[in-house]
């Protein structure tokens, strides 16, 4: 065992050691179990920090069913190899050849199972959920809370791992896009193909009745023979947000018309949708129980004592507006914007000073539900950003002197009767190439 460092906390090269010995042994030697694969693609040093975390914490079968950084344990390949090998995405041929590649080097991360249906600001990447459950210790039957979860991607993880998902979020749009990528994982598929050969009568329909969402849904149910065995408004759901992401597309590039987006991206549903109950089926996984509501992360409709765990991301900064990002698809579901505005964390309050001020105000109410709502003993996760740019312009302070808002909502967690476990920084890199620094905070209610 190579022992790099002294009790004192230096490096201690006493030894000399042969060079060859230490390049042929490698440093996984020293850090996996032999016989576990990592999975392809990994690179970055908070990935390797959970792969260690999983092996340590999981057992050899927990490891082969649920391990999110592994792809073969001995000469078996795990769960999350099957969920995530071959094609990524159907990916449009007209794709630039940057998200192609973003796809292929992502596949084990993001984009596989239903996480890939919608592009949505600030999504979290799943396999890294996966790992966090894990080393949380949730358990299937058990159940896990995002009270802010965008997309949905700590519920659809959570429900293909077996375990019973609440989620929230202040946005009526998510709750609607989470509740297809979740009911996706249950849909009977059987006439999927069909809604292709259709796909311009049912574009059409839409178009016509469009913002009346109850319309849409009567014609497309007389429109379509579905037979008494399939869930008629999950098929409809699931086409609607296709319809969505369509129009977004038209309106960003005027490449394609909405039509033609919309048979394209109807496609790539289908196909991400029928790979997934494949893999589903042949794996026998059987989906856990969610419950997704719209609802105001500082005031949570659930009793005291009752979520095994808790992970969740909340609004990056305090002027975001993710509603703005999704005005176009949320005139389907709220008249009155403004009104959903109130709620929305990081939006309220004119400054950015007060911006700030009133964004910790309702994050110490969020933290506060969130230590109510858990079980003594488990773990809530919180992956924010550090934010340092935009407290140091709204305080008006250098940079240097700026206490990241990842060490602020850490005291927060510390204040309300959390133990801090551990902060994991992430370098994130977007497609644009822009880098932020975020941390996976990770807090412990104590033991009563
Ligand atoms: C960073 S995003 C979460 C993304 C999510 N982790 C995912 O994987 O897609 C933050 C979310 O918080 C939601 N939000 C803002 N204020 C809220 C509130 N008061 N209660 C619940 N959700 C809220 C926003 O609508 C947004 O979807």
């Amino acid at each position: 065992m190579v022992e790099p460092l002294s009790k004192t906390g230096e490096i201690d090269n006493s030894l000399n050691k042969n060079p060859v010995d230490v390049i042929q042994q490698g440093m996984f030697f020293n850090l996996f179990t032999e016989g576990l694969e990592l999975s392809p693609n990994l690179s970055e040093v908070y990935e390797l920090a959970l792969a260690y975390y999983e092996s340590r914490i999981l057992t050899k079968k927990e490891l082969l069913k649920s391990s999110a950084y592994f792809v073969k344990v001995g000469s078996a390949f795990t769960n999350h190899f099957y969920i995530c090998t071959g094609d990524p995405v159907k990916i449009p041929e007209y794709s630039s050849s940057r998200l192609k590649s973003f796809f292929i080097n992502n596949q084990f991360r993001t984009g596989y199972s239903t996480h890939g249906l919608f592009p949505y600001r600030g999504k979290f990447h799943p396999q890294m959920i996966k790992a966090l459950i894990n080393i949380m210790g949730i358990k299937p039957g058990e159940t896990i809370l995002d009270p802010m979860m965008g997309s949905g991607t700590v519920p659809v993880e959570a429900s293909l791992m077996g375990i019973n998902a609440i989620g929230i979020d202040a946005s009526p749009f998510c709750r609607f896009m989470a509740q297809v990528k979740c009911d996706s994982l249950k849909i009977i598929p059987v006439c999927l193909d069909d809604l292709l050969n259709k796909y311009e009568s049912i574009f059409w329909e839409f178009n016509s009745c469009s913002k009346n969402l109850n319309a849409q849904k009567n014609l497309f149910y007389n429109n379509n023979n579905f037979a008494e065995t399939v869930d008629k408004e999950k098929i409809f759901n699931l086409v609607f947000l296709v319809f969505l992401d369509s129009e977004g597309y038209a309106q960003r590039s005027k490449r394609k018309s909405h039509l033609e987006y919309f048979r394209s991206i109807l496609e790539r549903y289908i196909v991400a949708v029928n790979k997934i109950i494949a893999v589903k089926n042949h794996l026998k996984l059987k989906p856990a129980n969610t419950k997704l509501l719209q609802g105001d992360a500082r005031k949570i409709d659930i009793e005291n004592n009752s979520i095994d765990g808790i992970i969740f991301s909340p609004p990056y900064s305090f002027a975001i507006d993710y509603l703005k990002n999704d005005l176009s698809h949320l005139k389907y579901f709220e008249k009155d914007i403004s009104k959903l505005n109130q709620n929305m964390i990081g939006m309220r309050g004119k400054a950015l000073k007060e911006k700030y001020h009133i964004y910790l105000d309702d994050m110490d109410k969020v933290i506060s539900e969130c230590y109510r709502v858990l079980k003594s003993g488990r773990f809530c996760t919180i992956i924010i950003g550090t934010n340092d740019s935009q407290i140091s312009k709204a305080l008006k302070i250098p940079k240097e002197d700026v206490a990241g808002l990842n060490k602020i909502i850490k005291e927060i967690g510390i204040a309300k009767g959390f133990s801090h476990v551990r902060s994991l920084p992430r370098q994130i890199v977007g497609m644009a190439n822009t880098m932020r620094q975020e941390y996976i905070v990770i807090l412990q209610k104590k033991e009563k």
